[in-house]
């Protein structure tokens, strides 16, 4: 039922008077330093795991005096800006157990609908949040950006705020490496830029998981992003340790005293979901991340975990086809693997157009002289891989679009069982392509620095590599989704830099596959962004700016004289 927000003030103030407080006086006063001390969203809100009547909404509440207190959060969530319709609200209680995150799951959404959402708790308000739910039935057009591995010491998170700049976006996946584990100083150092991590050692503990995530949530342009578009989320390998497994991890080492994996493992796991705007797929096995996205009849998005799921340990070396070629050994596990073909077909039989893959690691083959050029990725697991192109090809699946990150470069690529032998493969037509793969570059995370160096290997990738129609191995940015029924068209931006905040962009280059050919061919250029008239952008506070590495206080300075709403 909708509400008023006269109606929601007077609910909401008399079901929080109800609830027992320890500490709420705190922070109200005419110090300004004390304000924001006491301001309590300091790490944002988010929106994510759309389905097409629920969506997730997020917080986490930093309270001064929090360590032996339960905090009420009233949520609310409306179809305007404005807040005047509310169509779903309640009050949560959030205590140290979940780091004083909140996660609230409202049904009854409308499909397809733009929501806008807020949080008060202590006396202060949130800003506010854009959010929207999944599409149903006939979807004639959609876009979606995704990108990956967000480097908080490396560099500015300006992609993010180009992210966030974007209007007309359903949704955003991010494929993984949401943070990285290590110390300050060992994969980029934020001394010189002021975006040191905390803790400033590697993160082993769950404490220093949560930490970093607080860390990284205090970037103005994740929030922005967070705050503008709802999120779909897998971890990929640092938001464990470097390299992980299900069993381990290259960068995990008990012998220097960071104990044995399953507790670092479970500890991860636990920041992550109390931290991200995820769904918790399986109450009783929350390693389960693995899930599925249906975008009406244009998309089903199936998100893997090809990291932690069900991971066998990775080969040795390249040279050690005899692991690489076990068919005993998953990437995924044999769960996940038969849920994979089961969407596939299911997908397939309800007449879906198309069948997006989002995962962490390179799907298609990258061979360097004749092997792999790197194990970590499917060219580690290739029974796997054969596996999953044998399904696709007996069952007859069409229109299969792999999406993945990891790598901190940009890919466009045909997808097939052997692209080095030209009577399987035709590198000119795209005959015996079975999937097309796009791979997102960086956040922030380094490829190769050196711009004449990066078109150099790039030039040799390709040489050998005859699927792949685009690599480049330097720049920054994001893949925007353009997506039809007639094509799904792959578009890379690249921030100008890191090193500085900036929101300046350039479109690079596009790449589409036409329904039912399952291969790729360049595209023309840049689809035009689709006009979004909608008041929310209209309000200063949401628009994205070039502030960098401070909480976001810009609601709370323009809002706290006035914002009794919920003070008893
Ligand atoms: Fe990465």
């Amino acid at each position: 039922m909708a509400i008023t927000r006269r109606k929601f003030c007077h609910l909401a103030a008399s079901s929080y008077l109800a609830i027992p407080l320890i500490s709420q006086a705190h922070g109200r006063n005419d110090d300004n330093h004390s304000k924001i001390d006491a301001y309590p969203f300091k790490h944002g809100i988010a929106s994510g795991d759309p389905l097409n009547n629920r969506i997730i909404l997020w917080t986490r509440i930093t309270s001064p005096h929090q360590e032996h207190e339960r905090i009420a959060v009233k949520w609310m969530i409306a179809s305007d800006p404005e807040m005047e319709t509310v169509v779903a609200d309640g009050i949560v209680i959030t205590n140290a157990d979940r780091d004083y995150t909140v996660k609230v799951d409202p049904r009854g959404l409308q499909p397809g609908t733009t929501y806008y959402y807020k949080f008060h708790a202590l006396g202060y308000e949130s800003p506010l949040g854009r959010t929207k739910t999944l599409p149903v039935g006939d979807v004639e057009r959609l876009r979606i950006a995704f990108t990956s591995c967000s480097n908080y010491p490396y560099g500015y998170f300006n992609v993010y705020g180009l992210i966030a700049r974007r209007r007309d976006l359903d949704v955003v996946l991010h494929l993984g490496d949401y943070i990285y584990e290590y110390a300050n100083g060992v994969y980029g150092d934020g001394t010189a830029i002021n975006r040191i991590p905390e803790p400033v050692h590697e993160t082993v503990t769950l404490n220093d998981y949560r930490q970093r995530y607080a860390k990284y949530r205090t970037d103005a342009n994740l929030q922005a992003a967070h705050r503008q578009h709802a999120f779909i989320t897998v971890w990929d390998d640092h938001e464990f340790a470097n390299n992980a497994w299900s069993g381990g991890a290259q960068n995990h080492n008990p012998e220097l005293g960071e104990g044995d994996w399953k507790t670092r493992k479970a500890a991860a796991i636990k920041a992550y979901l109390e931290w991200m705007p995820i769904r918790q797929v399986d109450a009783e096995h929350p390693t389960r991340i693995y899930r599925k996205f249906q975008f009406g009849n244009l998309i089903d998005l199936l998100m893997l975990d090809t990291r932690i799921y069900g991971r066998d340990k990775q080969p040795a070396s390249p040279d050690d086809s005899a692991t690489i070629n076990d068919p005993n050994r998953s990437i995924m596990g044999a769960e996940q693997e038969s849920w994979l073909y089961e969407q596939l077909s299911d997908s397939s039989a309800r007449g879906t157009r198309w069948r997006f893959i989002g995962q962490q690691v390179m799907f298609g083959q990258l061979h360097t002289f004749g092997k792999p050029f790197n194990v970590d990725q499917w060219d580690g697991y290739a029974a796997n891989r054969q596996r999953v192109l044998d399904y696709i090809d007996n069952q007859a699946i069409d229109n299969t679009v792999i999406l993945a990150g990891d790598i901190h470069s940009s890919w466009a690529m045909d997808i097939s069982a052997n692209p080095y032998n030209p009577n399987t493969y035709d590198a000119l037509t795209g005959a015996g392509s079975q999937a097309v793969e796009f791979v997102t570059p960086p956040v922030s995370s380094p490829g190769i620095e050196d711009p004449v160096k990066a078109a150099q290997m790039a030039a040799f990738v390709r040489s050998q590599n005859p699927h792949m129609k685009f690599v480049e191995l330097n720049k920054r940015g994001y893949v925007l989704l353009d997506i039809t029924h007639e094509r799904t068209q792959a578009e890379w931006y690249f921030a100008e830099t890191i090193k500085t905040p900036s929101l300046n962009e350039s479109f690079v280059t596009a790449f589409k596959t036409l329904a039912g050919t399952n291969c790729l061919l360049q595209a023309e250029g840049a689809s035009q962004p689709i006009p979004v008239d909608d008041e929310y952008f209209n309000q200063d506070e949401n628009e994205t700016t070039e502030k960098e590495n401070t909480a976001d206080l810009r609601g709370y300075h323009e809002r706290s004289s006035s914002s009794s709403l919920l003070t008893p």
